[in-house]
């Protein structure tokens, strides 16, 4: 029987990479978005669309259409400033919106759900690298509360009624589709200005580092997490930290761009360096990244270059 899965957030940058892995498996797909930063092109013809938002009494009307068996859990409110301007609208849509879906699985039958989690914005600043998945938890920021929150919810909804999950705690997930425009993103931030002939801002030194992972294997990990790992919560990383100048560097040359970084205050709600041990997603879920960052840096490169003449943005460079 073909599996039902109901993916919030399949129109934003890591949902629409999910939908396409899991239509490409042959999983049955519906997508619930409100487009808020997810994007129309980035959703997969083969998905049925809900323009919906996580709050929206509507929710209820799609479980009872589609009686999802799986549900990926991707939607949520991600900027760390935002959250720190307005923690009240960030757990609005992170806290409360995602207890509304976990209510809809529990009366739907809804067999498990994933949850796209933060590695790089709930363990705080590190006590030890890389941070396996032991490691205190100690969110800086409003989202990494409002991440964090949802994951004390799970156990205690899949003892009490059946609900079975997985946790999937990402690194810096960059790649094809990412918000260039965004505060997050850094990878997708640069480029798309490498590519305009703009300045680059780096906060802080540039030495801070981030574990960044790629879209695709993260996807990826989705993928065998349907299945698998029932009720575990799993670092998705490198177990390798690189540095913000090192990615301006390895952009720079894929892009041919000359201009030097201009340097500006660090921000709050920042850590200054992390990076995640993966070893229990190599042990759990037999997975382990595939693309390393030069390459991951050339296919995010290959893609905006392409958006930047023109070309169909959602179309994810090969
Ligand atoms: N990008 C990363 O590095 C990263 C790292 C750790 C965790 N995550 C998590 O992964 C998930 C996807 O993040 P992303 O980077 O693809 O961001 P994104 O902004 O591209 O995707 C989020 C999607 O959720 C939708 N959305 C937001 N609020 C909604 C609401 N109230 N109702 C319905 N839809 C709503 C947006 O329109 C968007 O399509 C998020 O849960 C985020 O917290 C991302």
């Amino acid at each position: 029987m073909t599996s039902r899965v109901l993916l919030t957030g399949g129109a934003g940058f890591i949902g629409s990479q999910i939908a396409d892995q899991l239509i490409e498996a042959g999983y049955d797909v519906a997508i619930v978005d409100n487009l808020s930063t997810g994007r129309r092109q980035n959703l997969n013809p083969k998905a049925r669309f809900y323009n919906v938002d996580l709050c929206s009494s509507q929710v209820e009307e799609v479980f009872d259409r589609e009686r999802p068996h799986l549900v990926s859990h991707h939607a949520a409110q991600i900027s760390v400033q935002a959250s720190m301007d307005n923690p009240q609208n960030d757990a609005a849509t992170n806290v409360l919106g995602s207890l509304h879906v976990l209510e809809l699985c529990r009366r739907y039958g809804v067999r498990k759900v994933i949850y796209g989690s933060t590695g790089g914005a709930l363990y705080g600043e590190p006590q030890y690298l890389p941070c396996d998945e032991g490691h205190p938890v100690r969110p800086v920021s409003a989202y990494g509360i409002s991440k964090y929150a949802v994951e004390l919810y799970l156990p205690v909804y899949k003892d009490t009624f059946d609900l079975d999950y997985t946790i999937l705690r990402y690194g810096n997930v960059y790649g094809p589709r990412q918000d260039p425009h965004g505060e997050a993103g850094v990878v997708a931030i640069f480029s798309q200005r490498m590519l305009g002939g703009d300045p680059c801002f780096i906060y802080g030194t540039g030495e801070q580092q981030r574990d960044f992972v790629y879209v695709e294997d993260v996807a990826a990990a989705n993928l065998i997490a349907m299945e698998t790992a029932s009720g575990k919560a799993i670092n998705i990383g490198t177990g390798m930290g690189a540095s913000v100048n090192q990615v301006f560097d390895g952009l720079a040359e894929a892009i041919g761009y000359q201009g030097a970084p201009v340097h500006r205050d660090s921000r709050p709600g920042e850590v200054h360096s992390i990076h995640l041990d993966n070893s229990l997603a190599r042990h759990e879920l037999g997975w382990q990244p595939t693309v390393t960052l030069p390459q991951g840096l050339e296919k995010t490169a290959a893609y905006f270059r392409q958006a930047a003449s023109g070309g169909q943005i959602s179309q994810v460079a090969g």
